[in-house]
């Protein structure tokens, strides 16, 4: 398998970890033969600062010539007074944009080795398993007219959706439900939005070409509840661009840390791979990030882009077994470190190749017999 791999690694923490994500893809690759090429290119806070613009050009042009992109982090305290418009974060809404990917996949696994980490009991979140399919590319995010006027001391953004646009999402939703537990779950706030009632009704126009998964509607509010309360009740969830935001930060408590959180963007040009977390810059370059968000963000390029499941599927067993085994970041061990071995960012990521690539050479030992 070939691959031509952009990495933007950003602000923050970004570059430290996309750089064990990339070895952890690199290990596949020496592993199994397969070429992946890798460049980088700058975005957001140093791009600012180094090219003028969030998203230089090159970035952009580097990017639609690339089969992924492995995206960092965006963002850092110094940029926070600029307009929306030039700040670091536009530069990844217009790299969204560009690439075109609508569906933005976020999984919420709760790892059994971090129960502990989340507040919740682990009775209420042991074997939560939940398909966040966020919509990327409209709403707030995108919706016009937006502006903040100030002589008038008004702002306004617009919340739109077409129906294709809820079309298209809702049914890369319920293809992922027919793959897993056939359960959607769409979220909402149909009881006051007008966008909702569209939302809604379109999603339910498109559950009639899928009889085999049970389809359920929730608001908003109520669902920020329930997902505390009975997370294991819910398969895929779809939602739009603002709740799925919000939604996905929450989901971060069931999985004990956002620091484990991967996501993927596909239906568009080029597919475009980020862990759910921020650029920290409290912490940035002092090793004490957690990779293992970026290193399964990996695992999902190789199962979204490479058509690898069997190789994403043992990234994906590795980290497990790191965890079993008692390794943790800073941020997992959570100063409860008895029993754990904490470990630095480049620590953890060479835990991750060093089981992976037992793993993997066990397994080419046993196809070999
Ligand atoms: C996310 C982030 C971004 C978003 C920010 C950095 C623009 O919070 O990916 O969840 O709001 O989409
Ligand atoms: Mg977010």
């Amino acid at each position: 398998m070939n691959l031509k791999i952009l990495v933007t690694a950003g602000d923050g923490i970004g570059p430290e970890v996309t750089n064990e994500a990339v070895a952890v893809l690199k290990e596949i690759a020496a592993q199994g033969g397969h070429d992946f090429a890798f460049t980088a290119k700058r975005i957001g806070g140093v791009a600012i600062v180094a090219d003028g613009t969030p998203l230089p050009d090159e970035t952009l042009a580097a990017a639609l010539a690339s089969d992924a992109v492995l995206l960092g982090a965006v963002g850092g305290n110094e940029f926070n007074s600029l307009p929306p418009d030039k700040r670091p974060e536009a530069g990844l809404l217009k790299i969204r944009a560009e690439l075109g990917g609508f569906a933005n996949l976020r999984p919420a696994f709760a790892f059994r080795e971090l129960a502990v980490n989340s507040p919740l009991r682990h009775e209420i979140v042991d074997g939560a398993d939940i398909l966040f399919v966020r919509e990327l590319l409209g709403g707030l995010y995108f919706g016009k007219p937006r502006e903040w006027n100030r002589t008038a001391g008004e702002a306004w953004n617009t919340m739109r959706y077409t129906r294709e646009e809820v079309a298209r999402v809702a049914r890369v939703a319920f293809d992922l439900a027919c793959k897993r537990r056939k359960k959607l779950t769409s979220v909402d706030k149909a009881n006051v939005l007008e966008v909702s009632q569209l939302w809604r009704a379109t999603v339910n126009e498109v559950a009639a070409e899928f009889p085999g998964v049970t389809l359920e509607h929730q608001y908003v509010d109520a669902m920020a509840m329930h997902l505390m309360n009975r997370p294991r009740d819910f398969d895929v969830v779809l939602t739009e661009n603002l709740f799925g935001d919000i939604l996905s930060d929450e989901s971060a408590v069931i999985t004990g840390s956002l620091g484990m959180l991967p996501s993927a963007t596909i239906g568009g040009k080029v597919n475009l791979y980020e862990p759910v977390h921020g650029s920290a810059p409290d912490i940035a370059g002092k090793g004490l990030a957690n990779p293992l968000g970026a290193i399964l963000t990996g695992a999902l390029i190789l199962r979204h882009s490479g058509g690898l499941e069997a190789e994403a599927a043992a990234i994906e067993a590795s980290v497990r077994k790191v965890l079993e085994q008692g390794f943790r970041t800073p941020d997992l061990a959570r100063g409860n470190a008895s029993g754990f071995t904490v470990l630095s960012t480049k620590e953890m990521g060479a835990k991750v190749r060093e089981t992976l690539s037992e793993s993997l050479s066990r397994r080419g030992a046993a196809q070999a017999v």
